[in-house]
């Protein structure tokens, strides 16, 4: 039997974070080997409260959740309790039954599973703001070094923004920390933009109807993205679900459904101004300097959403 790859999530854990984490551990090629949390779309402990939830509605195995940083590293957190709830998940009373944090930061233990891998043998799947791995790569910079892929759901892509006509959330979160990554060096890290998850990316009423009819796992993927579907009847005119963690995950762990994916010099704003958290994408190379990051930005909508029914046990 072929070794199953690990990845690490870090995760702000909210309603789509759920689904993707859902997917990741109903996929048998992966082992999920820890859950890190983040502040982002919630405070760091309710993502990690609602990532437990979501292991035990994934019913398979039951990777560690660590606690990672609750605050921003220089910007106030500003919750995403419009999108995805006040609690995250639906405001529809989703709560762990059975399982519990594990003692230990996050951060480090992030580290020190890396250290006791192989290089390049984990993947990092990271699904909020990058605060924890910034961190992560201030504290131990070869432990992270050891990582293979670095795959990342932020930046606009080559598109628009979400939270202002420039910047997307998990970036504009922490854009300090979003540019320790982008800076860092670190050979393969993997932006997938909020573009790849829109446009025949997105999954439509029917198929949400599918998917939630299709037993307790897809049950539990849609109602908790209740809110985002209200919030999208307003904004996209129907309720359809704009899945970016999902598509991030997708890219990662099933990586023929990437359509795009190039290689650009990348560059995050600070400047304390209204394009803060944006992603200069230098897609021409018109500055001339080294490309540092991927950028992806579109999926095959049918093999990313196939990948989808499969994780998450729809016939
Ligand atoms: C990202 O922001 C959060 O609201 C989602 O969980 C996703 O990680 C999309 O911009
Ligand atoms: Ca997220």
């Amino acid at each position: 039997m072929e070794e199953k790859k690990k990845i690490i999530i870090d995760t702000d854990c909210g309603s789509d974070d759920a689904m993707a984490i859902a997917m990741a551990l109903n996929d048998p090629a992966y082992e999920v080997q820890l859950i890190t949390a983040v502040s982002g779309n919630v405070p760091m402990r309710q993502a990690a409260t609602n990532a437990l939830t979501t292991i035990e509605y994934a019913g398979t195995y039951e990777p560690p959740v660590y606690m990672g940083c609750d605050k921003m590293l220089l910007k106030e957190l500003e919750c995403a309790y419009e999108t995805h709830g006040n609690d995250g998940m639906g405001d529809i009373g989703l709560v762990p039954k059975r399982l519990k944090v594990s003692e230990g930061n996050g951060v480090v233990k992030m580290i020190e599973a890396l250290n006791a891998s192989k290089p390049g043998e984990i993947d990092i799947v990271a699904l909020g703001p990058l605060t924890n791995l910034a961190i992560a790569i201030r504290l131990d910079y070869e432990a992270m070094k050891r990582a293979g892929r670095i795959v990342i759901m932020g930046t606009a892509g080559l598109g628009e923004g979400n939270v202002s006509p420039v910047a997307e959330f998990n970036i504009w979160q922490d854009a300090e920390a979003a540019k320790i990554v982008a800076e860092s060096g670190l050979e393969h890290i993997v932006f997938v933009g909020w573009d790849a998850c829109l446009g025949e990316a997105m999954l439509t009423p029917d198929e949400i109807k599918t998917i939630e009819e299709s037993g307790p796992l897809g049950k539990f993927a849609i109602e908790c993205n209740r809110c985002l579907m209200e919030l999208n009847k307003e904004r996209f005119g129907d309720y359809y679900l704009d899945m970016a963690d999902p598509s991030a995950m997708a890219a990662a762990l099933y990586p023929d459904c990437v359509e795009r994916c190039e290689k650009y010099y990348c560059e995050v704003d600070i400047s304390n101004g209204p394009s803060y958290g944006a992603v200069l994408v230098d897609r021409s190379n018109v500055l001339g300097k080294e490309p540092n990051v991927y950028i992806c930005s579109k999926l095959y909508a049918d093999k990313y959403k196939e990948y989808i029914y499969k994780t998450l046990k729809v016939k």
